[in-house]
């Protein structure tokens, strides 16, 4: 966890106090310049925990806090429109198309995750005929998706070149080698809507731990929800949406590229506010396809072939995840003893106690 004298922060939640952990912020502009200090301080961020803050709010990130908000106003529209529309061509594969509501296993036991998803892929993107549902496929919706895909890809290379410099990298040894735009990859963009959801009477609630399959995520959310669980930590706490910045996260790709050195931040998606209604949108920057990496089983694998792996898990009820390899789901990262994820109290929904 970040070192700071600050008291660490609660928000009430499901009627217990529950951590907001802090997490360091990097400024994009002084990524860009590779300052050594900030890449010292990232690569150690990496290392030790697998989440940061990136702030776009300088001349140089600006244009990608505009195209969230274009986004967020396409996605509006999207999952506004009928089931019939908005799963024209269903799943087409698991990096690309829509996922309705109940699609994976949810946070608590016993449910099913509570939100929708469309994806799509920055492959899929330059294609002719790109598999996506009519209702955002008109020239200016294709314009913010492309502005979307183009600009976390530029996001997030930027901080994987940054880590490769840091981490003392030098020509085809570089992280970027195994992560080059024209090779295919399952790299994608998905816009999720989280319904509302009560703990206590619904059964599609949230989205169950898990690290992710990239190598680095973006995240834009205006909305609380997700929760990280720090290395080493024995509970569950949530990440304060901060504006003008996206969170970042390293996942299990690069976690094997770095020798198992950089940490796979596990994370999961509760409802803090039942009646809200949440929107995410992720870019998942993941390795080329053919890229070989060894697992935390010690497995030599591609980096497709743990997508599809992981991707099946994430699909299955928990009874099938029981029979995947132990590091599937939480990419070989270690757990504390947890407290079980409290029952929801009768009363109330969350409510923030502290800033
Ligand atoms: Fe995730």
């Amino acid at each position: 966890m970040a070192i700071t004298n600050e008291p660490l922060r609660t928000v009430e939640w499901n009627g217990k106090k529950v951590p907001v952990y802090p997490m360091q912020t990097f400024d994009f502009s002084k990524l860009l310049s590779h300052e050594p200090d900030e890449l010292e301080r990232l690569v150690r961020c990496c290392q030790d925990e697998g989440y940061f803050y990136i702030d776009l709010k300088g001349i140089d990130g600006r244009r990608f806090l505009d195209d969230q908000q274009e986004t967020l106003k396409l996605m509006h529209r999207f999952f506004e429109s009928p089931l019939e529309a908005k799963n024209q061509y269903g799943l087409v594969a698991p990096h690309l198309g829509y996922e309705p509501i109940g699609s994976r296993t949810g946070v608590l036991a016993n449910t099913k995750d509570g939100y929708e998803m469309i994806k799509v892929s920055r492959d899929e993107i330059q294609k002719d005929s790109p598999h996506i549902p009519d209702v955002i496929k008109n020239s200016p919706d294709m314009k913010v998706l492309e502005n979307a895909i183009a600009g976390s890809n530029i996001v997030t290379k930027a901080i994987l070149s940054a880590l490769s410099t840091g981490c003392g990298l030098t020509g085809a040894s570089r992280f970027e080698n195994t992560h080059r735009n024209e090779r295919p990859s399952t790299s994608t963009l998905a816009m999720m809507h989280y319904i509302p959801s009560d703990p206590r009477t619904d059964t599609n609630i949230g989205h169950q731990k898990h690290t992710d399959i990239s190598s680095l995520t973006l995240l834009f959310s205006e909305e609380w929800g997700m929760q990280i669980r720090p290395p080493g930590a024995r509970e569950f706490g949530f990440v304060e949406p901060r504006p003008g910045t996206a969170v970042v996260n390293v996942g299990d790709s690069l976690r094997f590229a770095s020798g198992h050195t950089m940490q796979s931040c596990i994370h999961r998606v509760v409802p803090y506010d039942y009646s809200q209604h949440r929107y995410s949108i992720a870019y998942f920057l993941r390795a080329e396809n053919d890229v070989m990496f060894t697992d935390s089983e010690g497995r030599n694998i591609t980096a497709g072939q743990w997508h599809d792996e992981k991707f099946f898990a994430f699909t299955s009820p928990p009874e099938l995840q029981a029979l995947a390899p132990p590091s599937m789901i939480l990419g070989g990262m270690v757990e504390e003893d947890e407290p079980a994820v409290p029952a929801p109290v009768a009363e109330k929904a969350a409510a923030v106690e502290a800033y």
